[in-house]
This record gives C-alpha cells, structure tokens and sequence, in this order.
C-alpha cells in the first residue's frame, strides 16, 4: 500500500533498549517490565499498573479478580472488537450487549440502565479508538446501581476526560500494545486499578500463583495461577515510546484536527463526536460513509490502507443469543455504525501530503457513488 493503515513506533533509543536487554540475557519479565510499569503509571496518575501479555488476559485478570463468574451479567457494548465480550465468557458470566449512540460510538449510558437486572455484577464500557467515556456519567450510574466498571482501555492509552487519565477512572482499566495501538510492543498489555488489594491478587495471578513478597529462595504459590507476564525484551519497546508520549499525543492530536479540517463541510461524511471534556488518542480516526464497502475496496485499489472501524457482535455466531450471551433491546446504532465507518490511515509519522492524498481519494471515491444516486451517511 502506498500509504497503510497503521505503522509502530521507532526510534534509536528503542532499538539501542531492546539490544540492551537482548546482551543483558535476562529476557523474561523483570526490571525493565517494572520500569515500564512505573512509566505507565506515572503518565496515567494510577495507584497499580501490572504489565501483561495482552489486553485480551487483562480483561479476563479483572473480571477474575472483582469475583465476576457463572450467574453474573456484565453489560458490554455491541460495537466492540469480539474480546471485550469474549472475555466475560470465559470466566463463565454473561455478557448482556446494549447498543451504542450512532454519534460517538460508544456505549449508550440509557441503553446500558436499561439493560441492568439484578444479576448485573458489572459494566465493561470501551473507549474504543482512543475516545473517551463520559466518566462523570458512567460513574453516576456505577455508584446509583451499586456495579463494578472494567474498562476495555484497549485503544486508549494517552485518553482522558477533564484531565484525569483513562486508566484512573475505572474500578480496573485493561490496556492493548497491539500493533495498530497508540503504543505498541508487539503484543502486551496493562491493567491499572487503585486497589491494592485487587492489584496483589492479579500480580499473582499472572505469576503462577506466587504470593507476591516471597523470593526465589523462599517460593510460595499461595493459589492457583497462571503465566500472563510481559518479557523484558518487549517492555523496553514501551519504555522508548512512553518516554515520548507526551510530544507522539500532541502530534497525533494535530494529525487529527487537520483530518476534520480537510473533511469538514462534506456532507457524505460524517465526523464522529467526542464527549464535551474528552482529551482523546485517536488511536483510530474513523469516519462515516455511505457505502462503506464499496469505498473501502476502491481506496484500496488506489493504494490507500483504509480498514472497517470494529465489529457488530450481533452479527456474529458467537455471540448468539443463549446463556452466556444476551441482546439488550434491538442494537440499531451499532449496525448503524459498523456499515458506516471507515477508519483512516493514522500513524506517528503520518505527513500532511499524506492526509491530503487520503481526502483526495475518499472525496473523488464518493462522487462517483454520487453520480450512482447513493445517499449520504447521515
Ligand atoms: C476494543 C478492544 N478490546 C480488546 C482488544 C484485544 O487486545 P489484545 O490484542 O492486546 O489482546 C482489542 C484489540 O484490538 C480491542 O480493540
């Protein structure tokens, strides 16, 4: 592809980090997992930041850790990357999917009440794309219903809302270093809580069962674990890049304004809203289209990486309606949105001339659906 969809971070200092711990053989986690940990916390302003695989164990570690199994309800948002759901099946709990608004695409506050019974143990809301939540909402209604929030942080590291971290809003917040993430290891992955007696439990979760203050000399496993750690060689990935996470947010903040400058005034495409109060990471930058298909095989043809923005569960065979999964209400706006966005390419080194070629083919990729009488987006 001419210009892609996404490109990771690099830099010398990331590859003189990497060579360190390579030299230094000491690969598995240890203390460039801790430095990293201690990086990530202090940008967030947490009280715990454990490092782990992945986001996808992260949300399982937290659903273990609050005590969410058979017979609970988690309410997840249908618009969503499968996981988010996926992960309260595993624990054997069901997960109650509520729509989205059409706007922002993100977790509709009303369809999320309405869905609550009296098995509801949980909200897992997504900050999908680096947008945040309106978490002055959403904890209104965790305290009014007495639930637990996990937040599926996976796109947004570097989010906030009213200058407080996303990270630092949730009861336990699971992040992603996927690739395509604002900050990328590969893979990887960070949970974040202020409880320290739910971080002790989910640090030896992820290390076997080891109780926590005990040495190599002097193990004891004080409970059944698992292996869900982050080796050295990826956390010195992270450690060059949340160095710099402050200067890579102004950039990719910029790279975003001038996307809705290009795009604005265009009534076939529709710019999604952030919350009043929300600092987002644009993670992604995603807009709506009328004949989203067509477009993103046209582009594509042309040379520009553009990819569907996540997915409408409801469509999908796994999450069925059945014990472990339940529809709230008919999930309209989440279909809305997953035939209508189109994510952009986004990435650290994205240039204005690239921008500037990706609007071009977008504009010149809809007029000709124009002259084919398609309708508009919104
Ligand atoms: C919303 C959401 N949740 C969870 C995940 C899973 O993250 P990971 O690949 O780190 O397990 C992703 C990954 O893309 C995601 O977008």
């Amino acid at each position: 592809m001419r210009i892609p969809l996404s490109r990771p971070y690099l830099n010398e200092d990331l590859k003189r980090g990497v060579l360190a711990v390579l030299d230094s053989g000491y690969w598995t986690e240890g203390p460039v997992t801790r430095e990293f940990e201690g990086l990530c916390r202090e940008h967030i302003g947490c009280g715990h930041a454990l490092a782990v695989c992945n986001c996808s164990v992260g949300l399982e570690l937290a659903l273990r850790a609050l005590g969410i199994g058979p017979g609970d309800e988690v309410i997840v948002p249908d618009y969503t990357y499968p996981v988010t759901a996926g992960a309260v099946n595993i624990v054997g709990a069901t997960a109650v999917l509520a729509d989205v608004e059409r706007d922002t695409m993100l977790l509709d506050l009303d369809a999320l009440e309405a869905a609550i019974t009296p098995r509801t143990k949980a909200i897992m809301p997504v900050s999908l794309f680096g947008l945040p939540l309106a978490y002055d909402r959403l904890d209104a209604l965790k305290n009014k219903h007495g639930l637990f929030v996990i937040e599926d942080a996976a796109c947004a590291i570097g989010t906030g809302f009213r200058g407080r971290k996303t990270g630092n809003w949730a009861d336990v917040s699971a992040f992603s270093f996927y690739p395509r993430k604002f900050i990328a290891t590969g893979e990887g992955g960070l949970v974040t809580t202020n409880r320290p007696d739910w971080a002790e439990w989910m640090e030896s979760y992820k290390h076997f069962g080891m109780q926590t203050q005990t040495t190599r000399e002097d193990t004891v496993f004080g409970m059944v674990g698992t292996n869900y750690k982050l080796s050295n060689i990826l956390a010195a990935v992270g450690c060059a890049q949340m160095r710099v996470i402050g200067e890579l947010l102004v950039r990719r903040r910029a790279q975003a304004a001038y996307y809705v400058e290009l795009l604005a005034g265009d009534d076939r495409i529709g710019i999604p809203r952030v919350v009043a109060g929300g600092e987002p990471s644009y993670q992604a930058f995603c807009v709506f289209v009328p004949d989203r298909d067509r477009v993103m095989r046209e582009m594509r043809a042309g040379g520009i990486e553009v990819q569907v923005g996540s997915y409408a569960l409801q469509m999908h065979p796994a999450f069925r309606p059945g014990p472990l999964c339940r529809h709230a209400g008919g999930l309209e706006n989440s279909r809305w949105v997953y035939d209508h966005a189109l994510a952009l390419p986004l990435y650290h080194d994205l240039t204005q001339a690239e921008q500037d070629e990706v609007v071009r083919q977008l504009r010149a990729v809809l007029s000709q659906e124009s002259r084919h009488g398609d309708r508009p987006a919104q």
